[in-house]
């Protein structure tokens, strides 16, 4: 099953299936994504819109994800919300924003679904819509350098790549100088588990 199809299946599970990471381990960290953006934002792979609470005010905001049923259920939060966000379907390596359209972009948890091959061209991708000087945050996972951490996403890793297309090895900081980005800092932001990457558009 490709992995349009995967989020579109798990679509009505995902919030359910997410709720306790969500609750205890990724809130605050959405907070963090978003502290001290202004302007235009994107939210690149916005899913069920688990970050439209930490949106920052007076900004306007556009989430793209390539799921109609992801996007259905963001639209769902939204309502719920009163939040004002321009939720589109659209892949994240072809995105239909012109040239330097936002002054940042948030990230959560997609590039831990893209294939190593899609990390670049979707990285160009984000440059391109991105204003030079602006900002690129991407948050996801990493793998411990505990043992014991270690060994349980080693076990976790195959339910992982099952249910979500994910992989907890992207390193995505790997792929930026070929994208033309330049980054900033790369912070944990849970435990040596999860991390941010702070990228500038030259
Ligand atoms: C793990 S979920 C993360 C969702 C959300 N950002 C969050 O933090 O909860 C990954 C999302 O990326 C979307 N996605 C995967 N590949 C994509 C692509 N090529 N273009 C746009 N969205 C994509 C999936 O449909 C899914 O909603």
């Amino acid at each position: 099953m490709n992995k349009f199809e995967t989020y579109n299946r798990i679509a009505r599970y995902y919030d359910f299936l997410d709720a306790p990471f969500e609750r205890f381990r990724y809130q605050p960290l959405r907070r963090v994504m978003f502290a001290g953006l202004e302007g235009t934002l994107l939210d690149a792979g916005v899913g069920t819109g688990c970050n439209i609470p930490f949106y920052p005010k007076y900004t306007t905001v556009a989430g793209i994800d390539f799921s109609p049923a992801m996007l259905g259920r963001a639209r769902a939060r939204q309502e719920k919300l009163g939040a004002k966000v321009d939720l589109r379907q659209m892949d994240v390596m072809a995105l239909d924003f012109p040239d330097d359209h936002f002054d940042a972009i948030v990230s959560t948890f997609l590039f831990c679904v893209l294939e190593p091959e899609h990390q670049t061209p979707a990285l160009i991708e984000l440059r391109r819509v991105c204003r030079p000087g602006g900002t690129i945050r991407i948050l996801e996972y990493s793998v411990s350098e505990n043992p014991v951490y270690r060994s349980i996403m080693k076990m976790m890793a195959p339910w992982v790549r099952f249910a979500h297309g994910a992989a907890f090895d992207r390193n995505t900081e790997q792929y930026l100088a070929a994208a033309g980005l330049e980054l900033v800092e790369k912070k944990f932001l849970y435990r040596d588990i999860i991390k941010m990457l702070d990228v500038r558009v030259p």
